[in-house]
């Protein structure tokens, strides 16, 4: 028998549910709705598709080990050094190896829960404790907690902004507030996978104050509004020294070559990022309308999914969901969470949750 670490071979794996191509063939004429996964709903930039096509012929040679055209795209629109940004294959990579590169015996990982189902896995990679901290009342990080827990063995405390799965929300100013509190020597790693999607301030990032603070980085990734989930590239910002440190922990070439031309394609289009917030927002509008007429309490999101109450049986009415085609997260035993999709997945979904709620009254 191999010997496998004992934290490892206990760990559940991250779900990531049924792949798109075959819960599409499953359901066949009556389409599917894809609402679990917080992708962007439509195919990539025209032009990030040409890039991706013209780029083909080169992968035979390894990627460009230092990424060094997306990082300086990345620092050009963000106002910043190329070495202060520091790419991955997506920022759940930046995340794992992070941790990988602040953990071991003795340390200790601090974050809110509910949160990224990632953070609880990423400390048994890294053979840290998990200290997880509720959220507020309000579903909100809670920062003052957060605070709270960190002890002496902490190294990494990690800030979602806008949460997942609550899709809330804490301001820049509450962020720069606990980060003048935390130690010097605990790594504040604010993770803004949903960034793009913030309404409640025109200027939502962190990445400022990442380029200022040693102990400070800020994740991203082209997974969310960019609509590149499949490529798998993300990046995290923050001071060159921290950075270089931390990459010592990441695997060589994890951003590949087509990943890296697509990324760097798709930043030359903020025009497109603005019109995706929009239609975003019209989602978001649309669903939060309907759950309101219906009853049902949700969270209030700036991001590009919404928490909601389902109630008692809620494991029911996802997998009810599901059997009809019309994908949503899995929850707790009570709450759920619903990506914004097209506008016609969302009209469906609203449809389809109505006949099963309706199914079960009867
Ligand atoms: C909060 C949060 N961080 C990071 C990620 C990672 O995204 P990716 O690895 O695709 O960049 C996700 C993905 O769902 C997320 O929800």
């Amino acid at each position: 028998m191999v010997r496998i670490r004992a934290a490892i071979d206990d760990l559940v794996p991250y779900d990531g549910g049924p792949g798109f191509e075959e819960f599409a063939h499953r359901f066949g004429a009556r389409g599917i709705a894809m609402l679990a996964g917080n992708e962007y709903p439509t195919p990539p930039f025209p032009e990030v598709l040409d890039a991706i096509a013209g780029a083909a012929t080169g992968i035979n040679r390894y990627p460009d080990e230092g990424t060094a055209r997306l990082r300086e795209a990345l620092a050009e629109t963000l106002g910043i050094t190329p070495d202060c940004v520091w790419p991955g294959a997506g920022s759940s990579e930046n995340l794992t190896t992070t941790a990988r590169a602040l953990g071991g015996q003795g340390t200790s990982i601090v974050y809110p829960w509910p949160s990224f189902a990632m953070y609880p896995i990423n400390a048994v990679y890294a053979d840290a404790e998990s200290i997880m901290v509720p959220l507020d009342e309000a579903h909100r990080v809670d920062l003052g907690a957060l605070y709270g827990a960190i002890r002496d063995d902490t190294t990494l405390v990690i800030v979602c902004n806008p949460n997942n799965p609550t899709g809330s929300y804490v301001t820049r100013a509450e962020i720069h507030e606990f980060a003048d509190r935390v130690p010097e020597s605990v790594l504040v790693l604010v993770d803004e996978a949903y960034g793009e999607f913030v309404a409640a301030e025109e200027e939502s990032s962190i990445v400022p104050l990442a380029v200022e603070r040693p102990n400070v980085v800020v994740a991203r990734t082209f997974s969310k509004i960019y609509g590149l989930a499949g490529l798998r590239v993300g990046y995290m910002v923050g001071q060159a020294p921290t950075l270089r440190s931390l990459r010592k922990a990441q695997s060589p070439f994890v951003v590949g070559s087509l990943a890296e031309v697509a990324a760097t394609t798709a930043l030359r289009f903020p025009e497109r990022v603005r019109e995706r917030f929009e239609l975003n927002r019209r989602g978001v509008e649309y669903l939060e309308g309907a759950l309101s007429d219906r009853g049902i309490r949700y969270v209030p999101t700036q991001a590009n999914f919404i928490w909601l109450r389902l109630g008692a049986g809620t494991p029911g009415i996802v997998q009810e969901l599901l059997e009809m085609g019309t994908l949503i997260r899995k929850g707790t035993e009570e709450w759920t969470r619903v990506s914004i999709g097209t506008e016609s997945e969302n009209r469906r979904f609203v449809e389809d949750l109505d006949l099963v709620l309706r199914r079960r009254r009867s």
